[in-house]
């Protein structure tokens, strides 16, 4: 059975969708995208992950193609048509296409495209979590990273770089010295002192949606909580450091530039926040 997706408003055999050449996403990078994990069929953050949508869209004054509950619609149609119990969804809104010029067409209308990943591994999340190791390297981003944009090569060029040296993800470095984020997931540690502590929210970081879940959490367990920026050298002498995404949901790091974190395993917050957050998210 094919696997299908959602392009302007008509499902198809996925390996048949295609964008037009003048498509602003591709051309300029304009445009906006959010991913969810699919659990038991569901989506995790759901109304998150929308809210986030719509305030990018807005940030980049694109209309939403059509309101959130026919949207929501949409995604359902695609994770059981495509038969998703655990997996993702990918969800891109283009500014649309018109002829390649920096200033679209009055009339130009916004693409939607869905498409949908099987991962059934992810039913076995609670299984011990792989030891992610990490390098660092400057944050060569806009000054808009608030914005969930399709444009993402200083995030790509990075983590080819750890990719290349047998590392996960890299942590993105500002000109101060201080962790932003990770190319795709969020940066957290845990001093020595057993306080969690991860980046406030600016324009200097995307607002992670399982970061703000996390941080919901941290209720439930008595572990002090700050956020704040800290540096390369504070993440290195850590006691525990983790990074947060929708599809790595709570995910522990053990090494940073080659330096071990902690006991060089899961630590004890880790571990507790990461079952937390699973449980929350029906996993
Ligand atoms: N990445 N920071 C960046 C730069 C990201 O790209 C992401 C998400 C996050 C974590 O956000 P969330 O918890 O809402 O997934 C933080 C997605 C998963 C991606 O690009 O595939």
């Amino acid at each position: 059975m094919p696997s299908y997706a959602f392009v302007d408003g008509q499902y198809m055999p996925r390996h048949l969708a295609q964008l037009p050449l003048e498509d602003r996403a591709t051309n300029f990078g304009d445009g906006i995208y959010e991913v969810w994990v699919v659990a038991q069929g569901k989506l995790v953050d759901e109304q998150k992950h929308f809210a986030r949508l719509e305030r990018s869209l807005g940030e980049l004054q694109i209309p939403m193609p059509m309101g959130r509950p026919a949207l929501a619609q949409h995604i359902q149609r695609l994770i059981r048509r495509n038969n998703i119990r655990f997996g993702t969804v990918y969800l891109q809104i283009s500014r649309g296409a018109s002829k390649r010029d920096h200033v679209p067409a009055a009339d130009i209308v916004p693409s939607l495209t869905i498409f949908t990943n099987n991962k059934p591994a992810l039913a076995d999340a609670r299984l011990s979590p792989k030891p992610l190791k990490i390098i660092t390297g400057p944050d060569l981003r806009w000054a808009r990273r608030d914005i969930k944009s399709t444009s993402l090569l200083p995030n790509v060029m990075l983590r080819m770089e750890a990719h290349q040296q047998g590392c996960h993800e890299a942590w993105m470095v500002d000109d101060q010295g201080f962790v932003t984020e990770g190319t795709s997931s969020s940066s957290w540690i845990v001093t020595p002192e057993k306080v969690v502590v991860t980046r406030a929210l600016t324009n200097d970081i995307l607002p992670g949606v399982t970061r703000d879940t996390v941080r919901e959490l941290m209720s439930q367990s008595n572990h002090k909580f700050e956020e704040r920026a800290f540096s390369v050298e504070e993440a290195e002498q850590a006691a525990e450091a983790f990074i947060t995404s929708a599809t790595n949901f709570v995910g522990p790091v053990v090494e940073i530039n080659g330096v071990t974190i902690g006991h060089g395993q899961i630590g004890e917050v880790t571990t507790i926040l990461r079952d937390l957050y699973l449980r929350a998210a029906g996993l």
